[in-house]
């Protein structure tokens, strides 16, 4: 180790094998901490090349268990997100493509910090469960055509112990080190076809659309050639997506896209990352057409029916898809009022995570429990005109006192311009 640390330092490139040996060394134990740490360093500021990042995603990938996913017939699709602020794109994109006739067979994370995850909003629904058998999870997937788990512990191990690294040494922001820890665990998880949504902002990894795009890129080529169909979008990420932050408010959201009630930046983006999963796979001549075909999923219902069936299947009360009343809600409604008047120009989307967070919809830890009631439902989006005194948000809460706090917490989320805004375009980018 000692040798490829000076090889990497002086700009050298790594063999297949010299890789190997650092990453499964590492996950057993026999490579100490500080010689990772100084690894990721020397990776960060020297990078990787193509060979060397697919060598690096393919041994991590093996260094645990490997999902396989042949018992599920047809073409078996997943998406991955590189971390966004009121992010439910799962559970609106993942109940419209399996309406489409594509497998959905999704291993999804538990949030932390000022990001949600899939898992803990699906546990909104009263009952459902997350840690289903290898079984039933396969059984669902062919009968209903989707099922949503939470990732096995067994999967990746290597990128638990380097993100752990990464996230204490300064060395998260390297292209290689990101598109090995995520693809590592996008290879192990056994989709035919995976679609990445790459933010780009304020509230993402990459604050430019020039690294964005060299993410998706190096993400994108990596999982062409281990074998999978692969594309990327590149999304705006200066402000939530959609209104909602919050676990059971983003649900509701979620289903009343699928009801056909709410449109703009989310339903672009379903509809985007869903048509370049039907183009990929092949079963759309092209990407406007399958967005039209994913549409008709919402119109005729067969998509919030996908997602009552999963409910359903995976012990949750299925009848909240249809009355969202059902749902955790909050005891305490607050609304945050504009001191002046003007244009939202930006909506800091970390800091609107943060306020989430505060009010107790996220965790600091990973032993944290959630409330999955609480959040906060945005009034206004960059580009909308706001007259003083009227609504900025939603605060929905628990704590009287976390309330009040929030209050000039979100307050401050918000830019306000005496100008008209332009709205950004969402979609920067698509990448096939
Ligand atoms: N998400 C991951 O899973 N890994 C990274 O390195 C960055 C984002």
């Amino acid at each position: 180790m000692t040798e490829l640390l000076a090889k990497k330092r002086d700009g050298g490139t790594l063999s297949t094998e010299e890789i190997d040996f650092m990453i499964q060394g590492y996950t057993r134990g026999t490579i100490p901490d500080y010689q990772m740490s100084a690894m990721c360093m020397a990776i960060l500021l020297r990078g990787m090349d193509e060979r060397e990042t697919l060598d690096m995603t393919m041994s991590m990938m093996h260094s645990g268990e490997t999902l396989d996913l042949s018992p599920i017939h047809g073409v078996k699709a997943d998406k991955h997100s590189t971390g966004g602020v009121g992010d439910k794109t799962s559970l609106v994109l993942c109940p419209m493509v399996a309406a489409t006739g594509l497998k959905i067979a999704k291993m999804s994370g538990r949030g932390l910090g000022h990001t949600g995850g899939t898992i803990d909003k699906l546990e909104s629904f009263p009952g459902f469960s997350t840690a289903i058998s290898e079984e039933t999870f396969f059984r669902n997937v062919n009968d209903i055509g989707i099922a949503i788990i939470g990732q096995t512990a067994d999967l990746v191990p290597a990128d638990k112990k380097i993100y752990a690294l990464r996230d204490v040494t300064g060395t998260v922001p390297s292209i290689p080190l990101i598109v090995s820890s995520i693809m590592s665990k996008k290879l192990a998880s056994g989709a035919d076809v995976i679609v990445l949504d790459v933010k780009c902002g304020d509230g993402a990894f990459m604050k430019t659309e020039e690294d964005a795009r060299r993410l998706a890129e190096g993400l994108t080529r990596v999982g062409r050639l281990a074998g999978r169909k692969c594309a990327a979008v590149i999304t705006d990420m200066d402000q939530p997506l959609g209104y909602a932050v919050g676990n059971a408010l983003e649900v509701k959201e979620a289903i009343a896209v699928l009801r056909g009630e709410a449109q703009g930046d989310l339903l672009e983006l379903c509809l985007t990352l869903g048509a370049c999963m039907m183009a990929e796979a092949g079963v759309a001549l092209s990407v406007q057409e399958a967005k039209l075909e994913l549409m008709e999923t919402i119109e005729n219902g067969s998509a919030l029916g996908k997602l009552a069936a999963m409910v359903e299947a995976q012990g949750g009360d299925a009848r909240a898809v249809y009355d969202p009343s059902l749902l955790p809600d909050a005891p305490l409604k607050l609304e945050v009022y504009a001191e002046q008047s003007g244009y939202v120009s930006h909506i800091r989307a970390e800091q609107v995570g943060l306020v989430s967070m505060h009010l107790g919809g996220g965790r600091a830890t990973k032993e944290d429990v959630i409330d999955l009631s609480v959040g906060v439902v945005l009034r206004k989006k960059v580009g909308d005109r706001v007259a003083k005194g009227e609504s900025l948000g939603t605060i929905h809460a628990s704590d009287p006192q976390k309330a009040a706090e929030a209050y000039g917490m979100l307050r401050d989320c918000f830019e306000l311009s005496a100008e008209p805004v332009e709205t950004p375009p969402f979609i920067k980018a698509i990448i096939r």
